[in-house]
């Protein structure tokens, strides 16, 4: 396993390899659900790159950036027993070097739920991957269900401004408990760790009365919130039923849905998805 941090040097060294690339971009201090990104790739590609970069422009005034997880030594050997080919682990000057100006904005996407909570985090995100595509010029790159918003939104962006990558989503990966996998998940204490699979357990809740016939969106969103109520712990950002292409609520629905939640436990903002189907 090679690894690059002068994003230069790669440049040089990307024209040798093979265009059956798989690209997994991830923020570092991985777990089971990033390692289920690796594995696809390295099932479907000649050759796996694996990008670790804590992205300061996805982080807003008073988000965590400061404080988000990071353990390179254990990421390295993790990403080695998955027989990873290549790591990009660049520092913030090597993405963002003096005179950076552009960036990529997914308008409407990037304005509801998750982009309304979290002003300019998806222009982070969608700047920061399209450079990684371009640096990476993957056939595919790795994205998962977790973040569905963001999947949605490289999405659009990779067929806006006509990517050859294609973009793969694969399951979210949970805890036996029903959490949903995250590096975040390291700063919740006992009690707060207790209380954070309400999120799974609201998301279940709308999944059963979905099942049960009932295809009104404020309905389903009023049984997540009563699941979410009982949890003293947990502060809602929001709980809702959105159009899986556009991510607008929906209140009658006909195909398929997601249920989607933001919650705050203590410090700590979880978000976790549900698709809504009728087994
Ligand atoms: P990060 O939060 O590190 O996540 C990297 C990738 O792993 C994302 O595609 C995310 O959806 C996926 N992932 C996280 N938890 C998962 C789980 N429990 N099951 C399955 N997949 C999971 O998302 C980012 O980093 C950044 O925004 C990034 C895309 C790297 C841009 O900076």
């Amino acid at each position: 396993m090679k690894i690059y941090s002068s994003l230069e040097e790669w440049k040089a060294f990307r024209p040798s390899l093979p265009r059956s690339l798989g690209l997994v971009p991830t923020m570092g201090f991985l777990h089971e659900g990033h390692l289920s990104l690796v594995r696809r790739a390295r099932e479907e590609n000649e050759v796996v790159v694996v990008w670790i970069f804590v992205n300061p422009t996805q982080f807003g005034e008073g988000e965590d950036f400061g404080t988000y997880p990071r353990d390179m030594e254990r990421d390295l050997a993790l990403l080695r027993e998955e027989r990873t080919d290549y790591v990009l682990a660049p520092e913030v000057e090597g993405v963002y070097p003096p005179g950076f100006q552009t960036t990529v904005n997914v308008e409407a996407l990037s304005s509801v739920l998750e982009g309304a909570h979290r002003s300019g985090h998806f222009q982070g995100v969608a700047t920061v991957v399209a450079k990684m595509l371009c640096l990476t010029q993957p056939e595919r790159a790795y994205f998962g269900q977790k973040d569905a918003q963001q999947s949605v939104v490289v999405r659009r962006m990779a067929a806006d401004l006509g990517m050859l990558t294609e973009i793969v989503v694969c399951p979210t990966v949970r805890e036996p408990d029903g959490l949903a996998m995250s590096s975040r998940n390291a700063y919740l204490d006992a009690e707060d760790r207790r209380a954070s699979t309400v999120l799974y357990r609201a998301l279940c809740a709308a999944q059963k009365a979905f099942a049960g016939g009932e295809r009104r969106g404020p309905r389903l969103c009023a049984a997540m919130e009563e699941v979410l109520r009982a949890e003293p712990r947990a502060e809602v950002d929001y709980a809702a039923v959105v159009d899986p292409e556009t991510f607008a609520g929906l209140d009658g629905i006909e195909g398929t849905a997601w249920a989607v939640i933001a919650v705050r436990i203590g410090k700590i903002r979880l978000i976790d998805n549900l698709l809504l189907n009728a087994e």
